[in-house]
């Protein structure tokens, strides 16, 4: 039975006199069936929710219902965004790409498997350093689903007024739960944080009591997602909820070269080595790697160039990896030093003396010397 969520999510608002998350669904299987070739019946099921709405509102007013809001400083408590299938594209290693794959194709058959009797709860807790894509993981996994990404906002989540924060979690998992939606937690790790404060350990507890209750309590085919740098700091107790986990580490180098050419797409000229501006970017994120790019694209167009010049290019991402007080003078061999462990193999000699405006006669020279000193 394809659309046995949404028949029951119906049929679970209508005993509860819920009518916003009837008419949610109810759009969302006009959606289905409509992407099904079933247009008679979706029109028919809109004009239905036309009808259903006349009274008290428009359909469209209904259906997109306000987000929840901190009841002290009034500000949101999450984000949405509508993605649309493709916009999005992320780079992952293959082991990673299989998980997500399974992870949306555990989504696309939660209606088989709850008709099978077996429970779903599809969450994620996606954990790595910063700027790796964690985030975008999130957006993409939208973008595939085509379903609304309703991201918490970790700062107005946490109320000045600890003992709220427990009262929003519930608005907002109210929120999502009364609707077709994926529900994000970034930066998942302030609410483990507030551990650190000696003086809130008593808050902290039941706060995280208040999340494992919140989480417990969503519907079987609501998305979870969360995201954190600090996946040490979580409950042991929340790190269970979680059905799949995946960790993101700094880019590889075939990534980095994925990665660039996303970034560079329209500024491409055949003068980049790719492959060599991804080996110097190691130990780079994406999150870094795309700032370089942006930064040459952004300095193409006020030069007024269609694109940037490899070099120009080359010596971005090299400055990228050196201090930033750093200079290309051959006479300081602290720099020299620096510079040839970083790049050694990665650039050719006669780059190099470019770079430090010397002959290559002389960078071999100067080499030899820092690298026996
Ligand atoms: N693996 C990746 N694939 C695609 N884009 C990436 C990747 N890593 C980083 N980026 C780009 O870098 C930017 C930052 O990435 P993102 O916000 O997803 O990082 P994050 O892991 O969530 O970082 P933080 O921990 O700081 O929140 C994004 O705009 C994204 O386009
Ligand atoms: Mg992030």
């Amino acid at each position: 039975m394809e659309y046995i969520i949404e028949i029951s999510r119906i049929i679970e608002g209508a005993l509860s006199g819920d009518k916003k998350r009837v008419l949610a669904y109810l759009e969302q299987l006009s959606k289905k069936l409509k992407q099904a070739g079933d247009e008679s019946t979706a029109n028919m099921l809109l004009r239905h929710l036309k009808n259903t709405t006349n009274d008290i509102a428009s359909a469209s007013n209904l259906l997109t219902t306000r987000l929840p809001v901190d009841s002290e400083s009034r500000l949101s408590l999450a984000d949405e965004s509508f993605l649309h299938k493709g916009e999005v594209a992320i780079v992952m290693p293959h082991g990673m790409q299989e998980k997500v794959k399974e992870f949306l194709s555990y989504v696309r058959n939660s209606a088989k498997l709850m008709t099978s009797g077996v429970g779903i709860s599809p969450s994620m807790l996606i954990y790595g350093p910063p700027g790796v894509g964690k985030t975008e993981l999130a957006r993409y996994i939208a973008s595939e689903l085509e379903l609304p990404l309703l991201t918490a906002r970790t700062d107005s989540l946490i109320s000045s007024y600890l003992g709220s924060t427990s009262k929003n979690l519930r608005l907002l998992f109210d929120h999502a739960n009364s609707r077709p939606c994926i529900l994000f937690l970034d930066e998942f790790d302030a609410i483990a944080k507030l551990r650190d404060d000696q003086y809130e350990l008593g808050e902290l507890k039941r706060v995280v009591i208040s999340l494992l209750q919140n989480i417990d309590s969503l519907n079987h085919n609501t998305i979870l997602l969360a995201a954190t740098n600090h996946h040490h700091l979580l409950d042991p107790a929340i790190w269970r909820r979680f059905t799949y986990q995946l960790e993101f580490s700094l880019p590889s180098l075939p990534e980095r070269k994925q990665l660039i050419e996303i970034f560079l797409k329209n500024y491409k000229t055949s003068k980049i080595d790719i492959t060599q501006l991804a080996d110097i970017a190691s130990e780079l994120s994406g999150a870094a790697i795309k700032q370089i790019c942006e930064n040459a694209i952004r300095q193409s167009i006020l030069s007024k160039k269609k694109t940037r010049d490899g070099d120009a290019l080359l010596k971005d991402f090299i400055s990228a990896k050196l201090p930033q007080q750093f200079s290309f003078d051959i006479k300081d061999s602290a720099s020299l030093a620096i510079f040839n462990e970083k790049f050694k193999g990665k650039i050719s000699q006669s780059k190099m003396a470019e770079l430090f405006s010397t002959s290559n006669a002389t960078i071999s020279r100067k080499i030899n010397e820092v690298e026996i000193s």
